[in-house]
């Protein structure tokens, strides 16, 4: 295969119904961000795109929950999202959506295109309808019990408990989501996109990478599970697929027989980063075809992995029946990335949202870029936590990478006033560190080649590690007073050493680098000259204090939304038996009861503990009358210490329980027990 001429590189369209959380980042994104500028950097012409994916029932979905538009929702999270894209980063060419005037026409000719020449296949088939709003039902407005765990909140598509794949007929008890009504079945006609006439050729592309006999790719560079899920799927049997949906919200089905139906969103959105291309293009006096339809163009597609299916079955199906496109040359899927032991979802609200970190960390795009990469399941499942976020950017990007850039500049200024020395006799610790420099330069850029970018960036620390481990050995501090000219030596190793870093870690840590290279005033140049005037030393990075982690691991808790019940409030954290043990609950009769003189919430009653009669000051005058609460049997926390509650010492507390609308009821035994007894 020859070396390409152009790269087109694209990310994963994110669905513009909620914003971005770091399992995208990690998923998708920051590779696909660190592959476009590895290439840039070697001077290739890259195409980075993306843009919203605007379209589908998930968004009409959240539009009726909100009592909003669909144009509403996704025009606030489009910008949401495009935001936190350039805050923190991420570097396309451009960010575009699927909502626009020119996608519309683009999807809308390409269907037109391959419904003209034959490659779509009319079928009719009963599908769900909601009688009393006349309409038929996209997977999504159907709810039902999952065939497979049983969890009755399981949509039309997919029970988001299990993860299972479904369809709307497989769902028990279903129920339309806009009446609540049971819908009943109703043919309606569609077209299908006939997977099945496609296996062939698909098969062979996948575990070969040629097409009619012809190599395109090299396909031992694809990830194992990216071809296992595909090789799956085609050994099970492709079918027919639906591509259009009855539905108001997408582009409109441009041929006859189309009104009321729209393109399904899977269709339309891979061939929204044609539609982006098509307007950079037009923005950069390009011409968008040769990103798209030339021999010598590497496509590449980065995604995460529940889109694997959509982009090396699908998007390469639609692309070849259409003809004169080619295909990708990869699709690098990550698998999940999982959070603080437990899954990435955004129904529990158990994710970090990327604005609400660049809020909480400002400058710390490149901390987290670090973390991220390191962590990347680019081959199975990987986990994020926020010890491990402090101590990888403590214990190596402060105290590694920080620490040798900081000495290496800070002596520099210290013995030659900021001036490179000159090298003289190499010792063979010098030879070896000039040579790591070199290969790792190369070994990061064979990592890169091959879609290791988790790889990459820990051999680019690994030549950091050596940098400073290079100066923690030779000491030049104290051989400054002995030996001057091999402190020269070691000193012009070390900045080049740290020139090398400034270039390698350009993919991965861009303000880094560029922070680097400013300090080294080494902008051009791959070796630093003798003489060369570097600038003053600033730290690189700061290391994050145990305040800060705890912090979000709480927010993360706190904020935490119980599935099952959305407003239950979080488990609050663990205890010891022990600790229980210490609160002494006992059952007592109220007494008396009276409203509280200077407060109208409270009541002050006069409580039998079985050990003594005290006093005790409650909020509880809202939920009821003093004079029905006499004669109660409830349960007293005893040993709380006694405070003053408005001018009155209350001796302990009676326990209530509240209910998810704020109103308050006893906690009563529910049989007579002795005032006294013990609640354990
Ligand atoms: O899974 C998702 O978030 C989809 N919105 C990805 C679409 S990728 C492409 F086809 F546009
Ligand atoms: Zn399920």
């Amino acid at each position: 295969m020859k070396e390409a001429k152009r790269h087109t590189i694209t990310a994963a369209l994110p669905y513009a119904n909620g914003p971005l959380h770091l399992g995208h980042i990690a998923g998708c994104y920051l590779p696909a961000d660190i592959y476009s500028r590895y290439l840039k950097a070697k001077g290739k012409e890259v195409l980075f795109v993306c843009g919203s994916d605007e379209h589908g029932a998930a968004i009409t979905l959240r539009a009726k929950k909100e009592d909003t538009t669909p144009q509403k929702i996704v025009d606030k999270n489009h910008a949401i999202i495009e935001k936190a894209f350039n805050d923190f980063g991420i570097e396309f060419d451009i960010y575009h959506r699927t909502s626009s005037e020119l996608h519309h026409e683009t999807a809308s000719e390409f269907f037109k295109d391959m419904h003209g020449k034959g490659a779509f296949i009319e079928k009719t088939t009963e599908q769900y309808y909601d009688e009393e709003n006349n309409q038929f039902l996209a997977d999504r407005y159907i709810v039902g019990t999952c065939p497979k765990c049983a969890f009755d909140g399981a949509y039309g598509d997919q029970c988001e408990k299990c993860g299972s794949t479904l369809s709307p007929t497989e769902l028990i008890k279903p129920k339309s989501t806009i009446s609540g009504n049971v819908p009943i079945l109703k043919e309606t006609t569609h077209w299908f996109l006939p997977m099945n006439d496609h296996e062939k050729w698909l098969k062979e592309w996948i575990e070969t990478g040629k097409l009619d006999g012809v190599q395109q790719h090299d396909a031992s560079t694809w990830r194992k599970q990216v071809i296992g899920q595909c090789k799956s799927w085609i050994d099970n049997g492709l079918l027919p697929r639906s591509i259009t949906r009855d539905l108001d919200w997408g582009i409109k089905v441009p041929v006859e027989g189309g009104e009321g139906k729209v393109l399904y969103v899977w269709f339309d959105a891979p061939i929204g980063y044609i539609s982006a291309t098509k307007q950079w293009a037009l923005d950069n006096n390009k011409d968008w075809e040769d990103y798209w339809k030339k021999e010598d163009t590497e496509l590449v597609h980065f995604i995460g992995k529940d889109n694997i299916v959509f982009h090396a079955i699908i998007f390469p199906i639609i692309l070849k029946s259409h003809g004169d496109y080619i295909l990708p040359t990869n699709v690098p899927a990550n698998e999940f990335l999982n959070l603080e032991g437990d899954k990435i979802s955004t129904s529990r609200n158990w994710a970090v949202w990327l604005h609400e970190y660049l809020e909480d960390f400002p400058n710390k795009e490149d901390e987290l870029r670090y973390v991220l990469t390191s962590i990347a399941p680019e081959t199975k499942d990987s986990e994020f936590t926020w010890k491990d976020y402090q101590t990888r950017v403590n214990s190596e990007l402060v105290a590694i990478f920080g620490n040798f850039i900081n000495r290496s500049v800070v002596l520099t200024h210290k013995y030659y006033d900021g001036k490179v020395p000159a090298q003289g006799v190499l010792s063979d610790y010098d030879k070896e560190v000039l040579a790591a420099i070199e290969a790792t330069k190369l070994n990061v850029d064979e990592l890169l080649a091959a879609y290791k970018f988790r790889d990459a960036q820990t051999e680019a620390m690994t030549l950091a590690r050596l940098g400073n481990k290079y100066l923690a050995d030779t000491e030049p501090w104290k051989l400054i007073k002995t030996d001057e000219e091999t402190v020269k030596t070691i000193m012009n190793i070390a900045l080049q050493l740290s020139n090398a870093l400034s270039e390698i870690f350009i993919p991965f840590l861009p303000n880094t680098s560029q922070k680097l290279k400013g300090m080294l005033n080494s902008n051009g140049l791959t070796t630093l000259p003798a003489e060369h005037q570097i600038n003053k030393a600033e730290l690189l990075y700061q290391k994050i204090e145990d305040d800060a982690i705890e912090i979000q691991i709480e927010k993360l808790k706190a904020t935490a939304v119980n599935q099952s019940n959305p407003k239950a409030k979080p488990m609050k954290d663990e205890i010891t038996f022990d600790e229980f043990t210490k609160m002494d609950i006992r059952i007592s009769t109220i007494l008396t009861a009276e409203k509280h003189p200077d407060a109208d919430k409270l009541i002050k009653m006069t409580v039998d503990t079985g050990i003594d009669e005290r006093t005790i000051v409650s909020g509880i005058a809202k939920h009821y009358k003093p004079e029905d609460i006499i004669g109660k049997q409830v349960s007293v926390l005893i040993n709380l210490a006694p405070r003053k509650i408005r001018g009155i010492e209350s001796q302990g507390m009676i326990l209530m329980a509240e209910n998810n609308e704020g109103s308050l009821a006893f906690v009563s035994p529910e049989k007579v027990i002795d005032n006294g007894g013990e609640v354990r």
